[in-house]
């Protein structure tokens, strides 16, 4: 889909249908009412349209306007007017159009309110729109049902604007594009995304923009000691793969994102219930994201060093699966307790942390769908954020703030150390009590960084709806990359 942008006026606009904006108790477009015969001001006295957030009415211009249809969306009260309203407008607005088979279409959105930064909603627009218009179609065999939208137009009224929604729209464009490339991920079938599909697209994004690759088979996963995440795979018939991409690999410290990439999380020999197995392909949405945020930084030059470090497995059961009870010797010789299959997140974390710590990043996070805590306990509008760290935690949380993909900091005290005691390791997986499940996984992951700073990002509930939501799909969300690629250009 293009995006570009007309320097002009609404009224005087030639389009398929132009979208305006519009508050609640808002005047109307004194060019554009007058043009249709006072019939917006029309509608908002007889309140069938009343501007509140993402309402939606259509109007046909019969002629008296350029534009052959006008499309108001609403924007709520003024005053509570954010940069999120106004991608969820731009998004309610863009299926809209989508839903009257119309390809074509100029917005308008980004003027609402005029003396706001231009840039920031111009992303905003862009961001609502891209999002939202994502539809997971690839196996959908009657491409003729499938809408799409294949042009739009932004129209701003300032030539001086020009410049700054031009690199809004392609800043914007290219960290959208990122983030459907993650949820297109997140959504295959375990069956096709499965690590060596996943080692797969690594491979492509290295090649496409240049970037260091490597990938350790079982093989190399032996002989480094990688146990960890060795036993999370053996009960697969699919091989567990290690693969890490460097962005700007010359360069000195940097970010090591290590996204935990569990293709299906069946729950092991400790079964998951049906209900709950029911959408665990989306177990790789941690690796899908350093998948989505490499590609978007190598695009967008960053002028940091990444480092992308991805653990595959495929948790499965049968008489090769790793057992409870069984105890495993991680990268960085620490002993662990499997006190429960289906905590197998951590594990195959906890090598690829002490792994990442091994090429010296400045700092270490990792992104994982790591506990049913974190869903309990924030549901699915908050990413959990654990670490020890005091530096990086508010710059991440203000990341959150500017993207949508807000973020909550849950605490990582002493006093919840024995949630991952051992009497006869080093350390337990779990402590198989109810209690501080997302905390617990923290705790456990912490204990595979030294002398870095490590933030443990947990997506478990953002990067999976189960119902579609503004500009978010059923589905998965693409969680972390606008945060992470906003962290790494802003905060870092
Ligand atoms: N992949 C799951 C966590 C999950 C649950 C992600 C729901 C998304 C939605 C993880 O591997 C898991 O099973 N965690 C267990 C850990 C427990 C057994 C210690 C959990 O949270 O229940
Ligand atoms: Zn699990
Ligand atoms: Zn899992």
């Amino acid at each position: 889909m293009k995006i570009n942008l007309e320097i002009g006026k609404s009224h005087t606009t030639k389009s398929n249908l132009l979208v305006i904006g519009m508050f609640e108790k808002d005047q109307p477009d004194k060019h554009l009412d007058e043009a249709l015969d006072n019939e917006i001001s029309s509608l908002i006295k007889s309140e069938e349209f009343k501007g509140e957030a993402g309402q939606i009415k259509v109007i046909t211009t019969l002629n008296k306007l350029p534009a052959r249809k006008l499309l108001l969306v609403g924007l709520g009260k003024k005053k509570e007017f954010t940069l999120e309203k106004l991608r969820r407008a731009a998004a309610a607005s863009a299926k809209a159009v989508r839903n009257l088979n119309i390809k074509i279409y100029t917005t308008t959105l980004q003027s609402t309110i005029l003396d706001k930064i231009t840039l920031d909603k111009a992303k905003a627009v862009v961001e609502g729109t891209l999002l939202g218009l994502y539809q997971f179609t690839q196996f959908k065999t009657d491409k003729n049902k499938i809408k799409e939208i294949e042009q739009i137009t932004i129209l701003d009224n300032s030539e001086k604007n020009r410049r700054a929604i031009d690199e809004a729209i392609k800043t914007s464009t290219i960290i959208c594009e990122a983030t459907n490339y993650t949820r297109d991920i997140v959504n295959l079938p375990a069956s096709t995304a499965n690590p060596a599909y996943l080692v797969n697209e690594a491979k492509k994004i290295a090649k496409q923009n240049k970037l260091k690759i490597k990938v350790f088979g079982k093989k190399d996963l032996e002989n480094k000691g990688m146990n960890c995440i060795l036993a999370v795979g053996q009960g697969s018939s699919q091989e567990p793969k290690l693969v890490i991409l460097e962005y700007n690999s010359s360069k000195k410290g940097g970010v090591a994102i290590v996204g935990k990439g569990v293709c299906f999380d069946s729950g092991g020999l400790d079964l998951k219930p049906a209900t709950y197995m029911a959408d665990m392909k989306s177990d790789d949405a941690g690796a899908a994201a350093v998948l989505g945020i490499l590609k978007a930084a190598a695009q967008l030059k960053i002028n940091k060093k990444i480092i992308g470090i991805i653990p595959l497995a495929e948790n499965m059961l049968g008489s090769h699966a790793y057992k409870p009870g069984d105890i495993l010797t991680a990268f960085n010789n620490k002993t662990v307790e499997v006190a429960h299959t289906d905590a197998e997140g951590r594990l195959i974390l906890a090598d690829s942390l002490a792994y990442a710590e091994t090429l010296k990043p400045d700092l270490i996070i990792d992104i994982a769908t790591l506990t049913g805590s974190c869903v309990s306990a924030l549901g699915h509008w908050a990413t959990a954020l654990l670490t020890k760290d005091e530096k990086y935690p508010k710059k991440l949380i203000e990341a959150g703030e500017e993207t949508y993909e807000r973020v909550w900091r849950l605490p990582l005290w002493d006093e919840y150390k024995p949630l991952v005691k051992s009497k006869i390791a080093d350390l337990s997986n779990n402590h198989l009590g109810y209690d501080a499940g997302c905390i617990e996984g923290g705790m456990f992951l912490s204990n595979f960084v030294e002398n870095t700073p490590h933030i443990h990002l947990d997506i478990a509930g953002t990067g999976w709806f189960s119902e579609e939501k503004y500009y978010h799909p059923k589905g998965g969300t693409g969680a972390g990359v606008r945060l992470l690629i906003e962290f790494l250009k802003k905060f870092y």
